[in-house]
């Protein structure tokens, strides 16, 4: 018997490893796209929604749906980071501009319209930069809170703390107030924090197998993943970089590649110091009834292999 695809939403703001999860993403029969959101994180949205265009063509799924959603954080001022992801927000490889149009609804809008309109509890959501238009669309519609199936993400860390303050993990600093909203949502999360996707390398074996597939897509993921791993490189001393966003998608895929446990996080939204910290409690020192799934072991090489087969077919 044919199972039936899972439908998730993309929440995005490519950057080069979301770029990379995206063309997972639309590889994978299994999985049904109803659309991607994109949202101001590593760049602009102008060019957050362009890149989103860019690798649905890259991917050859120019019929795949693009929103924009939300400029800027719930109520902080937007911080971006070109220092890892250049100018543009793909740097490295030549991409043509994109052909096909931006949709003309608001992302945030069709998040709420597409829980809305949808079986309760059949569509997940896969958040890849800051939590900004899904915090929007519960501040907006409350009512699709019992809707969602699951929300996947990356952000947070605990054991490796932060990479964008000594606290703090990049798509949880830029919006804390909306990470609050989907972390006190009730809606049933799982988290790829640092602590998970430090442990997935980008080593100089595994970019080249990307090289080696010898399309466009491989190329093109090989020159995406040489530019992103530079700056981590210098910073962890390591032979390659944390490739973050796809084990959102990887775990859609094959959840057997990690493991973690049900624990209580909460987001630090006050203080200047450690804003946007995730603060998890691991070892149950308090009475917080767990509201996530933390993921903080994977297989790696199970992970890459996988992940390299499906860029392979694109
Ligand atoms: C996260 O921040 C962004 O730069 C990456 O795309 C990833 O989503 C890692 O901290
Ligand atoms: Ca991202």
């Amino acid at each position: 018997m044919e199972t039936s695809k899972r439908a998730i939403i993309i929440d995005t703001d490519p950057g080069h490893d979301d770029a990379v999860a995206i063309q997972v993403a639309l590889a994978s029969p299994e999985l049904d796209v109803l659309g991607i959101t994109a949202v101001a994180g590593n760049v602009p949205l102008g060019l957050t929604e362009k890149n989103c265009r860019i690798i649905c063509e890259l991917a050859k799924r120019p019929e795949t749906r693009v929103f924009a959603g939300a400029a800027g954080p719930m109520k902080r001022r937007l911080v971006t980071a070109e220092n890892i992801h250049g100018k543009s927000g793909l740097d490295g490889p030549e991409l043509p501009d994109p052909m096909m149009k931006l949709q003309a609804q608001n992302g945030v809008d069709f998040i709420i319209e597409v829980l809305k309109s949808s079986p309760e509890k059949t569509v997940t959501i896969c958040a890849l930069g800051p939590l900004t238009n899904i915090g929007l669309a519960l501040q907006k519609a409350p009512e699709i809170v019992p809707r969602v199936k699951e929300i996947i993400l990356m952000g947070g860390g605990f054991f490796e703390g932060g990479n964008v303050t000594p606290a703090a993990e990049f798509n949880i600093f830029v919006d804390p107030d909306a990470a609050a909203l989907v972390f006190g949502s009730g809606i049933p999360l799982v988290v790829m924090p640092l602590d998970v996707t430090h442990k997935a390398q980008t080593t100089a074996a595994r970019v080249k197998a990307f090289r080696n597939l010898d399309t466009q897509a491989g190329i093109a993921t090989a020159e995406l993943l040489d530019f992103f791993e530079r700056f981590d490189e210098e910073k962890y001393g390591t032979d390659g970089g944390p490739l973050h966003d796809p084990n959102v998608i990887a775990y859609l895929l094959k959840p057997d590649l990690y493991s973690g446990r049900f624990v209580n996080v909460e987001i630090e939204t006050e203080s200047e110091l450690t804003m946007g910290m995730t603060v998890v409690d691991y070892w149950k020192v308090t009475r917080r009834s767990p509201n996530a799934f933390w993921v903080t072991d994977l297989d790696a090489d199970g992970f890459f292999e996988l992940i390299l087969h499906r860029i392979g077919t694109l």
